[in-house]
């Protein structure tokens, strides 16, 4: 079973660390909550509406988007293409238009430079920008985020942190996964970690660093 009696409330305009060793079901719940997958059981309630079971492109109508962990771009179309058809299918928005949101899109992940570069031919850190940047695009209420941080180095991480508050700012709630504690410690209110598909912590992120059970399921992945 991949979840489990998986249970959390992400109050509207916060930002919530979602933890857990790999093969948690960090990923599985994200593909729940947009719809990719239906759970078996238990419901999916987006401002007091049930969404249990609609359809992914629908989710994303409603202000839902999410990142790919793994970056999903369209290869054979430019930085500002991919952004723009996410504005054009994920809100509805007519070509021009949702060009030229793309452009003000791409400033905000600091791609304005890569626009006219086929995403086939962007390096792997600058696609998790984009990735971003399309999520945003959709101009989404709820914004998941799949490890956006893996992979970046010291001067990248703060920079991908930094785009996230400012969407943030704009009052887009997050949901973001994580494994860096200092990532967590520094860029969320609260934290949720769940391992083996359930939940074992919840709460500030200091408290929860300091969770036995914590501290053990991420221990005995790394010994
Ligand atoms: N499509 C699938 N079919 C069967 N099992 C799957 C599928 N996708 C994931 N799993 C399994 O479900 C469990 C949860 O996987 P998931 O990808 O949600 O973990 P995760 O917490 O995102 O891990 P990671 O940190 O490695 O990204 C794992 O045991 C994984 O092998
Ligand atoms: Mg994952």
């Amino acid at each position: 079973m991949a979840l489990n009696n998986v249970s959390f409330e992400l109050p509207s305009g916060a930002i919530m660390g979602l933890m857990g060793p790999n093969g948690a079901g960090k990923t599985t719940l994200v593909n729940v909550i947009c719809g990719f997958y239906k759970p078996d059981s238990g419901t999916v309630k987006f401002q007091g509406r049930d969404i249990t079971g609609i359809p992914p492109h629908k989710v994303c109508r409603l202000g839902i988007a999410r990142t790919y962990q793994i970056p999903q771009p369209f290869g054979e179309l430019t930085a500002l293409q991919n952004v723009a058809v996410a504005g054009m299918y994920g809100r509805g928005v007519g070509k021009s238009a949702a060009e030229s949101e793309a452009l003000e899109v791409l400033k905000l992940t600091d791609l304005a430079d890569k626009k006219d570069v086929p995403a086939k031919n962007l390096t792997t850190i600058t696609l998790k920008r984009l990735e971003v940047a399309r999520a945003r695009a959709t101009d989404p209420k709820l914004l998941l985020v799949d490890e956006p941080a893996a992979g970046l180095n010291e001067t990248e991480l703060p920079h991908m942190l930094e785009i996230l508050a400012a969407i943030r700012q704009a009052g887009v709630t997050i949901l973001l996964i994580e494994h860096v504690m200092q990532v967590m410690r520094e860029a969320v209110d609260t934290i949720f970690v769940i391992n083996e598909g359930t939940p074992i912590a919840s709460g500030q992120p200091d408290e929860v660093m300091k969770d036995k059970r914590v501290i053990e399921c991420y221990l005995g992945e790394y010994q």
